[in-house]
Order: C-alpha cells, then structure tokens, then sequence
C-alpha cells in the first residue's frame, strides 16, 4: 500500500518506457500516481494518461514557472480541465524565486487566481514553493484553500513546518529526505504529525540515494516511505498505510 502523489510521468523521459514504469510501480506496491500540472500541454497530457490508466490521477494548474501562460483563455481551460472526474486538485502553483522567470508580483497574480479556482471549485491545491517560503505562505495565509493543500517538496525549516502543520497543510517529502547532507530535512520530517505527510517522487527528477544520478520514478518512492521509517523510529508498513491514506483524504480517491 503505497502512492506517489507527485509524478510528471508525462515528461518526456517516460516517453519510451512509461508502461514499464507503471508496471514496475504497481509491482512495488504503488497503488496511485498524481500527476501534476505544469503547463498548459501538460494538464492536457495528465488528464490523457490519467484517462488511459485506472492508477493514474492528474491535478491541472500553470507552475511559476510558466506563468507566463496564464491568459483568460488558459485559465477558462483549466477550470473545464479541472472538472474531469479523474483531476483531483490545482496545482501545481505557487512562487518560484530561484528560476524567477516572470517578477514575484506577476507570479503572485497567477497563484492568486489559481487559488481562487481551487477554492470555487473546491479542489485542494499542491504548491510549489522554491525560495519563497515567506511569500507563498503570506499568500495562503490571506486566501485559504479551502479543500486542503500540500506543500510539494517540502524544503522549510521547523518554525515554517509548525506554521504550516498548524494551518492544516499537508507537507510533501521526496528523495532529497535520502541525502546524506539534509540532517534538517530529517529532523523536520522526524518530528511533524504523520497524519499530515505525503509522500512524493517528483519523478523524473529528485531521485533517491541509492538511484542518484538517474532517473527517478513512482517504484522508487519505497526508499522514501523506508527513510521516513527509520527517522521516525516506526515500521516501512506504518509509514506506508498512513501516507496513503492521508493521501486519501486529501484528493478524496
Ligand atoms: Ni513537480
């Protein structure tokens, strides 16, 4: 019992072998895979793959990243995307200020209208946030989402793990929680609720310790599930059955 609740398995690093992928995830117990948003085209090909395959499941929304795109046009096709009943949430949205390719203003605008979306359409969201910690929070801070959230990725220190864990989010942990630097993504993931982690691969990127330098993928996310075991002094099972039934709770699947 497990799912990986952050996968871009539409990129196209999975092109050639995507069903090998998923089977390989379903042979390691992976029982659902989310597949995010990132632009435009790719809601499109979530929401495709989520139609094809009965374990895959898409969330629609423009990253900072691509902003950009966010005309009216792009928007009114995400709210239509978004009504499909295999897309489960918003995302992924949020700030993005290490790339910074719109101004953290126009970045915020998009955020704000995709969180005004999730909230009509009472979806939960799954944020991005890469070294804004403080901006995205202000933001969720004034405008509630009011059918959950996650923290995709989750690169905070404790004090934000406590703002973010008292305000109901979930906090999303991939593979960097592995590597043998992050002792404070450790400690942080050591001591938050379990009723309020998901686990993720962010596959095809953020690969574990022991697959570094290679692809990631959804079959991975037991060595996740596993270093959270370990730091939290529990069994591989425990840990599995939770995260996916908070996951459950979240997507409502
Ligand atoms: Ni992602």
């Amino acid at each position: 019992m497990l799912v990986d609740t952050h996968c871009h398995l539409d990129f196209p690093e999975f092109d050639a072998d995507r069903e090998q992928v998923i089977e390989r995830a379903l042979a390691a117990g992976v029982e659902r895979i989310l597949i995010p948003g990132v632009d435009l085209a790719a809601c499109r090909r979530a929401v495709a793959l989520a139609e094809q395959h009965p374990v895959v499941y898409a969330a629609v929304g423009l990253h900072p990243n691509f902003a950009a795109e966010a005309t009216p046009a792009a928007l009114v096709e995400i709210r239509s995307l978004a009504k499909h009943p295999k897309v489960v949430g918003i995302g992924e949205i949020g700030i993005d200020l290490y790339w910074r390719k719109l101004s953290r203003t126009e970045q915020e605008a998009v955020f704000r209208a995709q969180l005004e979306l999730a909230n009509d359409l009472g979806k939960p969201v799954i944020i991005h946030d890469r070294d804004a910690h403080e901006e995205v929070l202000a933001v969720l801070r004034d405008l509630r989402p009011v059918a959950g959230c996650v923290l995709h990725a989750f690169s905070g220190d404790h004090p934000l793990a406590e703002e973010a864990v008292s305000l109901g989010f979930f906090l999303g942990v991939d593979g960097p929680i592995t590597y043998r630097k992050n002792d404070v993504l450790r400690a942080v993931f050591a001591s938050v609720p379990l009723e309020q982690i998901l686990v993720e691969t962010d596959a095809p990127y953020l690969t574990p310790q022991s697959w570094r330098g290679q692809r990631n993928e959804p079959a991975y996310v037991r060595e996740v599930v596993a270093q959270l075991a370990v730091i939290r002094n529990s069994s591989f099972e425990t840990i599995a059955v939770a995260t996916t039934q908070n996951a459950a709770r979240l997507f409502r699947w």
